[in-house]
């Protein structure tokens, strides 16, 4: 079970009975039913081993106060993702192991087989509940997410009966085969290019593309690549030296390494509530959250503000940096979600002091397996993160100067990102044109269209719409062969793993009225325009019926 206490009641664990501890919970969660962490598994269809870690707090803890810290942060980095195909036509499920290789002391090759049991319990019952789905299973990739999900669209009231002359054929959710077949050519002599010159890692790409990504964000930043947009995050946090003690606020709205990569550095996540209608952090809630943290005391160093520009759209940075600089608080931009976008003429990336991104597949510009990048308006900065990035790094490669990760990118990825780069203005441009057309289309429903600020241009990684009956919609949309994704159906500050007496439910009421109300659309640059027509017919039949 997770720790839900606040910090100051944290049970301490000893470091040896830490794994036994952790199989004890792993098997009591696998029993609990329904709405429990069982309930979450099924909807998402994933299985992570992250409640095991998160669980283990009080030892983590115990781990920083013996000044164990790097190998704490190699057991925390250890991930186990089940993941879903992401091809619609092949469902296909596999196990993945993105994991460091266990070390060989006890501690840690228990702790392993405790995950790799957690996985086993996760599998069977997603065989179980497939079997069991009486509706069609599909599969998207998560657009927020490092993960490709399985999404089941709710259960039809009984009676429903099929929409006369339905399509059959399901549209796709991301347009990457459609992409993959205008670049294959390119992509494939570049991939050929790094087998020659056998540089896997480290390879000239990675320099290549950090100079091409800074020179298309503009404003003199630096990029430094990095291995994915949690560990940019990561890298960005032990950069400013944020760690035990610290709080970083963050919205509640938002996909869960904005929350995660605060409790893998041992700080504290303080969360703020969004705006309802850009659905990012609220300035107005951050002085009243900052207020609250400040009166709450505990000897806590409030350190930064890590902003997210959700589903595309840049956050409010101008309101957020006058509140940063007038709280002594750093500025970080989660902008996992909008490279590509723009506000008051400068791109994702140049918005804040630091940025990071990511890459992965389904992101507006993704590769073909995870990537990311932090850029710093700084260079002096680059140079430390460039450290961090391989193991805290000095001139030489085992003089080892700071605390840091593997966070290298691989020479396959930057490679791949190099081609998708050439096309990626045109892209951008696409999603635009969709999301006006989607705009027209659908004015005059009752639901809440994606709001666009003044001066802000969205990269449009999801067209995200607020329903008040958004699982009815959703029922009719898939009847329709449209696909539908729900960005995200609970807050940061109801995860089990996450929760903090600072925080109840009711707390935060407009991220917790979001996780019922929103809905996304297909989104994808490669979608025809008599598909996104199908879309949009659909919707408006669900409203018309
Ligand atoms: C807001 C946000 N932050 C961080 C991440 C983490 O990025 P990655 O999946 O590349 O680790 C994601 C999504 O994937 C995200 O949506």
């Amino acid at each position: 079970m997770a720790w839900t206490g606040g910090d100051e009641q944290r049970p301490e664990i000893p470091f040896r009975q830490c794994p036994q501890l952790l199989e004890e919970q792993s098997a009591t969660a696998v029993d609990r039913g329904p709405g429990g962490l069982r309930g979450h598994h099924e909807d998402t269809g994933v299985w992570t081993a992250s409640r095991c870690r998160r669980s283990a707090g009080g030892g983590r803890e115990w781990w920083h106060r013996r000044g164990c810290e790097a190998r704490c942060r190699t057991a925390a980095k250890r991930r186990i993702v089940s993941r879903g195909d992401a091809s619609p036509s092949r469902p296909r499920r596999s196990t993945r192991l993105a994991a460091q290789r266990p070390h060989d002391d006890g501690y840690h090759s228990r702790l392993f087989r405790c995950r790799v049991a957690d996985v086993r319990a996760g599998h069977r019952r997603c065989r179980a509940r497939r079997r069991t789905d009486r509706l069609e299973d599909r599969t998207s990739t998560e657009a927020g997410g490092d993960v490709a999900t399985r999404t089941t669209a709710p259960q039809p009231a009984q009676g429903h009966r099929e929409p006369e002359g339905a399509p059959s054929e399901p549209l796709p959710f991301v347009g990457l085969r459609a992409q993959g077949e205008r670049l294959r050519q390119r992509i494939e002599q570049r991939l050929g290019r790094v087998l020659d010159h056998g540089a896997y890692v480290n390879g000239p790409e990675i320099e290549e593309r950090e100079r091409s990504l800074a020179d298309f964000v503009g404003g003199g930043v630096t990029c430094v690549a990095c291995s994915s947009g949690t560990d940019a995050l990561v890298m960005a946090l032990l950069e400013m030296g944020i760690g035990a003690g610290d709080v970083v606020f963050v919205p509640s709205f938002t996909f869960t390494a904005t929350a995660e990569v605060v409790l893998l550095v041992g700080a504290t996540p303080w969360y703020v509530d969004v705006d309802e209608q850009t659905m990012n952090l609220c300035p107005c809630d951050l002085e009243r959250q900052i207020a609250r943290a400040r009166e709450s005391g505990g000897g806590r160093r409030l350190r930064a503000v890590m902003a997210v520009d959700l589903f595309g759209l840049p956050a409010d940075y101008s309101a957020l940096d006058e509140i940063c600089a007038r709280e002594g608080l750093e500025l970080i931009a989660d902008s996992a979600q909008s490279f590509g976008a723009a506000q008051g003429g400068r791109r994702v990336g140049a918005l804040a002091g630091l940025t990071a991104t990511s890459f992965f597949p389904a992101k507006p510009l993704g590769g073909y397996g995870d990537g990311g990048a932090v850029f710093v308006t700084d260079a002096a900065r680059a140079e430390t993160l460039r450290s961090i990035r391989e193991h805290g790094k000095g001139p030489d490669r085992y003089d080892i100067v700071r605390l840091g990760i593997n966070g290298r990118l691989d020479s396959f990825q930057a490679a791949v990102l190099l081609v998708k780069l050439e096309v990626f203005g045109e892209e951008t441009s696409r999603r635009e044109a969709l999301s006006r057309a989607y705009d027209e289309g659908l004015s005059g429903l009752p639901l809440w269209l994606p709001a666009r600020r003044e001066g802000a241009e969205s990269a449009w990684a999801q067209y995200t719409l607020q329903v008040d009956d958004r699982d009815a919609l959703r029922v009719s949309l898939q009847r329709r062969g449209v696909p539908t994704a729900v960005y995200y159906p609970l807050p940061m500050h109801l995860q089990p793993a996450y929760r903090s007496d600072s925080h109840p439910e009711g707390s935060l009421p407009v991220s917790e009225r979001l996780c019922g109300r929103v809905v996304s659309l297909p989104m994808h640059p490669y979608q025809a325009a008599a598909d996104t027509e199908r879309v949009i017919e659909a919707v408006r039949s669900h409203f018309a019926d």
